[in-house]
């Protein structure tokens, strides 16, 4: 293997998608921590607090109490490379947390035991099935009491239509929890009442060895006998090819808060996770082992100083070895640009990136040149695709208190659009722009940052549309007479493509019933 290959071989990219409170914040905290990346339970929360101290517009995060931003965390553990990246869970979120699922390999995702599937996990989950993501499950905060575990895993495999195979196997739950027991390494762990950083040994232990019944009592380890043997029969078996291609999920249990099965979740995302994909491009998909660098840039950020315009693009390499200094193509506007002053996200603090390889995440620091989609690649016409937008679900139309400054809102609302917090359509017959989320809550944020950073006051008034669709067709006149017809609900995108704003569901399933010809897309791909 040669050291572009061994790389490779070492990454797992992933992210963690779950409803909010089943316990993400706690779990990428003991993740981290049982990686080594961190010393003391809180840091993530620390961080966290350190990071808002310095960013006016995220007062909103601290007023709220959530996180709206997503980032990424690396650290090396067990001689591998992990990239965790941060996924947004708030049930109002923008398309940010959706496009932070297009840079990763796969997914860990977190059910609260006593909840089982919210319907937050459920809609990321969708996202990753379009591009057969694998997922790890993780039923956490087994330390209460919780569903019965065949009940959770029943309602896994059929809500999510996916075969579920647990890894380990919780020893009791809530006040009788016992520990776990490991069904593919044969050990169990205790369980200890231990809430601080305490990570409690593994004990090599076949089922049926009597030590059991002295470690966690003959009633327990008879009960965990009875479902080992019933889980054996009921589910597959583990299949790695079933799992990587998205259609089987191990199963492992836990409790994040108190350091109880994240250490086994750790190593079966190193053993079982996918190494960096090959991703799909146009014209060709590209293959991590390819000596070229390219990667897309995901997600774009404003640099934490309100001060400056400086942004953060988040950059996922694909293919190729890079390094520091290297000049790339920057596709979309056929310039070449050299990258100076990359950076990595480690989980305290950032570092210069000197090499990376693929499936790493580099912060590229730019003003404005880097927008969400572009491909950089060493000079192939390359597209990475599957990096949607999303039809907006809250369209407002903008109010201009002060006329003077119509042109600095302007260029404020297209900054934040090219940041993906929303999107920006121009009605073609010239009245104000509408602005489009994914979620209530961006119309905060934006509000927010545009008086924070560009010291203006934006009104958002209710616009008479609900939705939106992108239309397409292959006949031209088709599109003249389509928009001759709805001439006030047509507008354009900040890329110029056409939009159809549709007062209602019914006025969208009457435009679709006209004009049957015509494409109605509620996605549109970068560029
Ligand atoms: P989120 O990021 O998914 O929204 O969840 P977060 O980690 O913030 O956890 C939500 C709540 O659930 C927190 O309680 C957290 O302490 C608790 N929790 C997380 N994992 C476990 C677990 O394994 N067992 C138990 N019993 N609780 C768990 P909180 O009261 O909202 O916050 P805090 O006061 O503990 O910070």
């Amino acid at each position: 293997m040669n050291a572009l290959s061994q790389a490779i071989a070492k990454r797992r990219t992933f992210a963690i998608i779950s409803h909010p409170d089943a316990g993400k914040t706690t779990l990428t905290e003991k993740l981290l921590l049982f990686g080594g990346a961190i010393q003391l339970a809180g840091a993530v929360r620390a961080r966290g607090e350190q990071r808002r101290a310095r960013s006016d517009w995220m007062t909103i995060e601290r007023d709220r109490g959530i996180s709206v931003t997503a980032s990424v965390m690396s650290f090396e553990h067990d001689g591998l490379s992990f990239n965790l990246l941060d996924t947004p869970g708030h049930e109002d979120f923008s398309e940010d947390t959706y496009r932070t699922l297009t840079a990763v390999d796969s997914a860990v995702m977190v059910l609260d035991a006593a909840k089982g599937i919210e319907t937050q996990t459920r809609k990321l989950f969708e996202v990753c099935r379009l591009r057969d993501v694998p997922i790890i499950t993780f039923i956490n905060k087994v330390d209460r009491e919780g569903r019965e575990t065949f009940d959770l895993l029943d309602e896994v495999e059929k809500t999510l239509a996916l075969d579920v195979s647990p890894v380990t196997w919780p020893i009791g739950m809530g006040r009788d929890l016992k520990g776990v027991y490991d069904l593919v390494a044969d050990q169990v762990v205790l369980f200890e009442q231990s809430r601080g950083d305490h990570i409690p040994e593994a004990i090599d232990l076949a089922l049926d060895d009597a030590r059991l019944d002295q470690l966690v009592g003959a009633a327990a380890a008879a009960k965990l006998r009875e479902e080992v043997a019933l889980v054996r029969g009921a589910c597959p078996a583990f299949d790695l090819e079933a799992y990587r291609n998205g259609h089987l999920t191990p199963v492992f249990f836990g409790s994040a808060l108190r350091n109880f099965g994240v250490r086994e979740l750790l190593r079966g995302i190193g053993r079982l996770a996918p190494p960096p994909r090959p991703q799909p491009a146009e014209p060709r998909v590209v293959d991590p082992r390819e000596d070229k660098v390219s990667g897309f840039v995901f997600k774009v950020q404003a640099n934490m100083d309100p001060n400056h315009r400086d942004r953060i693009a988040f950059f996922r390499l694909c293919s190729g070895r890079f390094r520091r200094g290297m000049k790339v193509k920057h596709v979309r506007s056929g310039k070449t640009m050299a990258i100076f002053n990359p950076v990595f996200f480690l989980a305290r603090d950032r570092e210069l990136a000197e090499e990376a390889f693929p499936g790493d995440i580099l912060g590229i620091p730019n003003h404005g040149a880097l927008r969400i989609g572009d491909a950089l690649t060493e000079g192939e016409d390359l597209r990475f695709t599957g990096i949607p937008s999303f039809a907006p679900e809250v369209l407002r139309r903008v109010r201009l208190d002060d006329p003077m400054k119509a042109k600095q809102l302007r260029k404020a609302l297209e900054d934040l659009a090219e940041e993906g917090v929303s999107q920006l359509f121009k009605p073609l017959n010239g009245s104000t722009w509408i602005v489009g989320v994914v979620g209530q809550l961006q119309f905060d944020v934006l509000a927010t940052r545009i008086e924070g950073e560009y010291n203006l006051r934006a009104g958002f008034e209710d616009a008479p549309f609900e939705t939106a669709r992108w239309i397409t067709a292959d006949d031209k006149l088709l599109i003249d007479k389509f928009v001759a017809a709805n001439g006030p609900a047509m507008a354009e995108d900040r890329d110029g493509a056409l939009v159809f704003l549709a007062r209602n569901a019914w006025t969208l399933s009457r435009a679709q019933q006209d004009f049957p010809q015509l494409r109605f897309s509620s996605t549109r791909e970068q560029h």
